[in-house]
């Protein structure tokens, strides 16, 4: 599996913490568009490079970290194609796979430590989607976008 991560200069440790975790899935190849340092950067800019990742197929999923979180996730969803969760708790990492498919995770690097951290994203990369009757839901999400061009 391809994963794309960025995050702005909220949470750059975090970013690092959370490749040594990914680090522990063989089969995981991690591609990091930055940032690098604690220079101030833009998270919409970060979410911008890491969903064009998601959404050209290039990564199978995408993790986006801010400060909070709430910046980088909203950001993202505003991309056509992206379904992201901002989750701070396991519970809420695995639902966001199995009942919203989602393709981004987002997290805030002043929010978690890395063990809290470290335990959302082996959840949120082991849980699979349960379709059923969250694929009609999901559907009907995506439909929202096209609803929204139409106007
Ligand atoms: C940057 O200072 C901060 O606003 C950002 O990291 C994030 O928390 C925004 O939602």
């Amino acid at each position: 599996m391809n994963i794309t991560i960025g995050s702005d200069h909220g949470a750059v440790q975090l970013k690092e913490e959370v490749k040594m975790v990914l680090q522990e899935f063989e089969d995981v190849k991690v591609t990091d568009v930055g940032t690098f340092g604690t220079d101030s950067v833009d998270y919409p800019d970060i979410a911008e490079k890491v969903c064009a990742d998601v959404v050209s197929g290039k990564a199978d999923r995408g993790i986006v970290l801010c400060g909070t979180g709430i910046g980088i996730s909203i950001a993202a969803n505003k991309i056509h194609g992206i379904r992201c969760a901002l989750c701070n708790d396991v519970y809420s990492a695995k639902k966001s796979r199995e009942h919203n498919n989602a393709n981004v995770l987002a997290m805030g690097g002043r929010v978690l430590g890395f063990g809290p951290a470290g335990e959302i994203v082996r959840a949120w990369m082991t849980t699979e989607f349960a379709g059923g009757r969250h694929e009609r839901r999901v559907n009907k999400i995506m439909a929202l976008e096209q609803k929204q061009d139409q106007k």
